[in-house]
Formats: C-alpha cells, structure tokens, sequence
C-alpha cells in the first residue's frame, strides 16, 4: 500500500523539522513547503531527514499568496499524488505593543499565520473530502488561548486558526475529514530564542514543568492526531505548554 502523504508548511523550522520526523517515522511520505529554497538550505534540510529514513520532498510556495498555493497543490498532486495529511505550521511573530505596531506588522502575521492555513487547506480538503479520508491539524498557541503581551497580532491569528479548525471539523466529519489544533506553549526554537532575554527568563519562570518544550513534544501530538485511527478526534484544541495554561 501507498504511504499517505503529509503536507507540512513550514517544515524546515524547529517545530516542523520535529512534525516532519515523526510522521516519516510513522510511515507516512512527507513534503514541506519552503519559501526560499536556497536562504532556508532546503535540499540541506531534506537530505538530513533521508538519512534518518524519512521520505522527505520540499516544493517552493509562499502561503500568504493565494494563487502560489494553488500552482504549489498542483505541482504536488502532479509529483506526489493525494495530499491526505495536511498539517499548517508556517508562522511568524511581528511582535510590538499594539500602541507601536504598524499596518505591516498586522498584516505579515494575519496573512502567513491565519491567512496561510485557509490559502493551503482550501486547495487540498476537496480531495480528502472525495477519499473519505483526512487529517488536518493547524499549529496554534498558548498565546492565541491567553493573549499575550505585544502579540495582539499573533494572538488574534492563533485564536483565529482555532476557529477555523471547529468549523473544519464539522464540515469534514461526515466525510472522514478531522481538523484539530494543536496549541505549542514555549517551545526552544529560534522563534522563542528572540525574545528579549529578561521577558524570557520571567515567561519560563511561570511555567510549572519547570523549562520551555522541546519540538518533539508538539511532534508527538500531531503524529497522535493523524494517526489513522484517531478519526473520532475532530475539532479538538490539544494543548502542550507544560501546564502553563490549563483549562477545559
Ligand atoms: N510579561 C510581562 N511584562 C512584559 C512582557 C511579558 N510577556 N513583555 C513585555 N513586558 C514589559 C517589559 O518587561 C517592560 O517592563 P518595564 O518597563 O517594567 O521594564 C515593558 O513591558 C515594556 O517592554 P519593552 O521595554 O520591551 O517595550 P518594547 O516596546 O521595546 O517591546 C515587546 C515590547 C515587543 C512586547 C517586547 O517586550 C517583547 O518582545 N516581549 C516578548 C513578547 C512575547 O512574549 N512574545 C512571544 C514570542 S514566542 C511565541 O510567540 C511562540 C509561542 O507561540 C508561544
């Protein structure tokens, strides 16, 4: 039998380099979106995971453009066949006090992080719908569930993906479709690297488990989510902070 194929935007950063493992590792074929091929050593990136035994491919696409991810699906459906694993990683952070941050600030975060996952999923939900087999998983935040100091930008994405991810679930259940979010706290990537360092010790000194995630615990929670058992799962927000934020 074929092994699906899991589409990871994003996949080359800290979080989606860990996704990327884990579903190879789980048998699944694995292609990633890159935005610069060549800034971001991609065949680099690729030929590190084929030598951890992962079928791994990249194809160039900017999420925020919508005509980009309808020639990358394309181009994909032509070089790997059926998406049936999509998982919406790519993200950024513009962070600035709401009184300070500019038009392009707002915008660059809304159209990768939120405008992004609806440019890429729309063009692969179709077919998953007509297999009668999908997993969609969309990478939120701690942040997005709690808000969070000079992200009104990146909070409002996040809490927006969410949304997005209940409607999907329902849309797609009776279709063998799930859609579900998983909600990273802080994570030791180079995104949370960037935070000044006083904010970042004073963010890791409220988390119970004691220190910031590391990738492989959000990877773990996606490869749960696309399992291909774990079809009853649909619209749920699972979140891995160490117990930062809980609720229910
Ligand atoms: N918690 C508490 N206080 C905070 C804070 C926070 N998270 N962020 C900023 N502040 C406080 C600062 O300590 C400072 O207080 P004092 O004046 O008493 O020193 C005050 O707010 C002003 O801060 P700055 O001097 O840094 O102001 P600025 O305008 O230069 O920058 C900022 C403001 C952009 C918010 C900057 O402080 C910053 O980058 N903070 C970190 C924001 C953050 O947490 N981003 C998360 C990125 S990781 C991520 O997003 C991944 C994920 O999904 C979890």
């Amino acid at each position: 039998m074929t092994q699906r194929l899991a589409l990871v935007t994003g996949g080359e950063g800290g979080i989606g380099t860990e996704i990327c493992r884990q579903l190879g590792a789980a048998g699944r074929r694995v292609v990633t979106t890159c935005l610069d091929p060549e800034a971001e050593n991609i065949e680099a990136w690729a030929d590190g995971l084929r030598q951890a035994g992962v079928d791994a491919s990249w194809v160039q696409c900017d999420v925020s453009d919508y005509d980009a991810c309808v020639a990358m699906a394309d181009e994909v459906r032509e070089r790997f066949g059926d998406v049936e694993i999509l998982v919406n990683v790519a993200g950024i952070t513009r962070d600035g006090f709401l009184h300070k941050m500019e038009n392009a600030q707002w915008r660059s975060v809304i159209d990768i992080n939120l405008n992004g996952a609806f440019n890429v999923t729309r063009q692969f939900v179709a077919g998953m719908r007509e297999q009668g087999f999908g997993r969609v998983v969309n990478i939120s935040s701690v942040n997005g569930q709690t808000g969070q100091f000079g992200q009104t930008n990146y909070s409002a994405a996040k809490a927006g993906l969410h949304g997005f991810t209940m409607a999907l679930a329902k849309e797609g259940a009776p279709k063998g479709v799930t859609a579900n979010t998983v909600s990273p706290g802080y994570v030791k990537t180079s995104m949370t690297e960037a935070i000044p360092e006083k904010v970042r010790e004073a963010i890791v000194a409220q988390i119970p488990a004691g220190d910031m995630g590391q990738p492989a615990d959000i990877a773990r929670a996606v490869a749960f989510l696309t399992a291909d058992d774990a079809g009853y799962i649909n619209g749920a927000n699972l979140p891995v902070n160490g117990a930062l934020f809980c609720s229910f």
